[in-house]
């Protein structure tokens, strides 16, 4: 009897080639596992053609629950968001596919993991590093990045064997969907100087097609959580999927983004992320009403590690669970409701209130019922403004641009 292989399978033709290649080359029995993280896609056809390519078993998990509790809230709470344009829907699908895949690994005695991940990404590098930490006896196979095949030469390959070639070769497109967010790569938007046609885009209307009177929205967060929309609650999976239709109706959440990959590659990454640019937009402006400022200036820079992490494939280290410690702390008093409008591919937030609010109508109003002791800002700027004054005697100040 053949040792057993468990295979992250997408349906697609690398992933489907794969599940020979491992029987060809290595002499395993593929269990095929297609994880459902909130793709767009026919479950039960992926999970039968696994078989008909000839997989000894295929296993279809509905992850969503967890993708949503597990990893895209906690990553929502630290306000993550790689280099300020992506919010990381695939980033954070993958260490969860490296669980999933372990455990099934174990329950089938398997003595090795694979994935159909190409030497260039990103995603080779979360799922190898996920799965050495969570199971550095098994072995990890990784037949896209071994059998050096053009994409050309696979599929010749599928034909050779017999295996179907998915629709989707005809599209010039690469694409991976997640509830956060869908990325479409290759083709034409490898020139990074080329507008995305319109044709890429699957989730947003065309700013210019959406509705001509704008949309409000409201969205309430417990803990940093968002539970309700339009005061009606809905559990994670459902209110993102409802955020992702109601924002996409408007054009929002279409993002262009020059990436710098891990592998010290820059590329040209389209996404579309309706309800993750809406909800990270609301949340941030929720800690902005209810943290401090110097709470609020650490965690952009915790924001910033927490998104590297997520993105370099680090979501098990040590540091990413200190982080995630912080950020549940920091986010005791993020409760209360923003209000969006969202009109024509823009979203703003227009309205915000919480009952832990740290905002007080007494000492912001120019109105009466002023509270604020204006006398006592001069004593304040004094000693403020000490440090410089004394150094500006000591020390000619420079106030000229260079070279004027
Ligand atoms: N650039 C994004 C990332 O690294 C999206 C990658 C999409 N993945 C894919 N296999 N097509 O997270």
């Amino acid at each position: 009897m053949s040792d057993k292989v468990v295979l992250a399978y997408s349906g697609g033709l690398d992933t489907s080639v794969a599940v020979r290649w491992l029987k060809e080359k290595y002499d395993l029995d593929v269990i095929a596992v297609c994880v459902d993280v909130g793709n767009e896609r026919d479950f039960s056809v992926v999970q039968q053609k696994a078989l008909d390519v000839g997989a000894i078993k295929s296993l279809v998990i509905d992850a969503k629950d967890s993708y949503v509790s597990d990893y895209v809230f906690p990553a929502l709470q630290a306000d993550a968001i790689y280099e300020g344009e992506y919010p990381l829907a695939t980033a954070l699908a993958r260490p969860l596919m490296a669980r999933l895949l372990v455990n099934i690994a174990r329950q089938e005695g398997a003595s090795a993991v694979a994935h159909g991940c190409t030497g260039k990404g990103n995603d080779q590098v979360r799922f190898d590093v996920s799965f050495n930490a969570l199971a550095p006896d098994l072995g990890v196979i990784t037949p896209a990045r071994e059998w050096g095949m053009t994409r050309q030469e696979t599929i010749k390959y599928a034909e050779r064997y017999g295996i179907p070639l998915p629709v989707t070769v005809a599209s010039p497109y690469s694409i991976d969907e997640a509830l956060w967010g869908r990325a479409i790569e290759c083709g034409v938007l490898e020139d990074p100087w080329v507008e995305p046609p319109e044709e890429v885009f699957t989730w947003t209307k065309s700013p210019s097609e959406a509705p001509s009177e704008p949309g409000y929205v409201e969205i309430s967060f417990e803990k940093g959580i968002p539970v309700t929309i339009d005061g009606q609650r809905l559990a994670g999976v459902g209110l993102i999927q409802r955020l992702n239709e109601l924002a996409g109706e408007h054009g929002v959440g279409r993002i262009d983004h020059i990436e710098n990959r891990l592998v010290g590659i820059k590329s040209r990454e389209v996404y579309e992320a309706p309800a993750a640019v809406v909800l990270l937009q609301a949340h941030l402006d929720l800690e902005l009403l209810t943290l401090s400022r110097d709470q609020l200036r650490f965690k952009q820079r915790v924001a910033q590690v927490y998104a590297d992490l997520i993105y370099n494939g680090l979501w098990f280290s040590a540091l990413r669970q200190d982080l995630a410690a912080y950020v549940r702390s920091s986010q005791r008093f993020v409760t209360g409701t923003v209000r969006l409008k969202l009109f024509r591919g823009s979203s703003i937030v227009v309205g915000r209130k919480s009952p832990f609010s740290l905002y007080k109508y007494g000492l912001a109003t120019y109105d009466k019922g002023d509270e604020f002791d204006q006398s006592a800002s001069t004593g304040f700027i004094h000693l403020w403004g000490l440090p410089v004054r004394t150094q500006a005697q000591a020390q000619p100040i420079i106030d000229k641009a260079e070279g004027s």
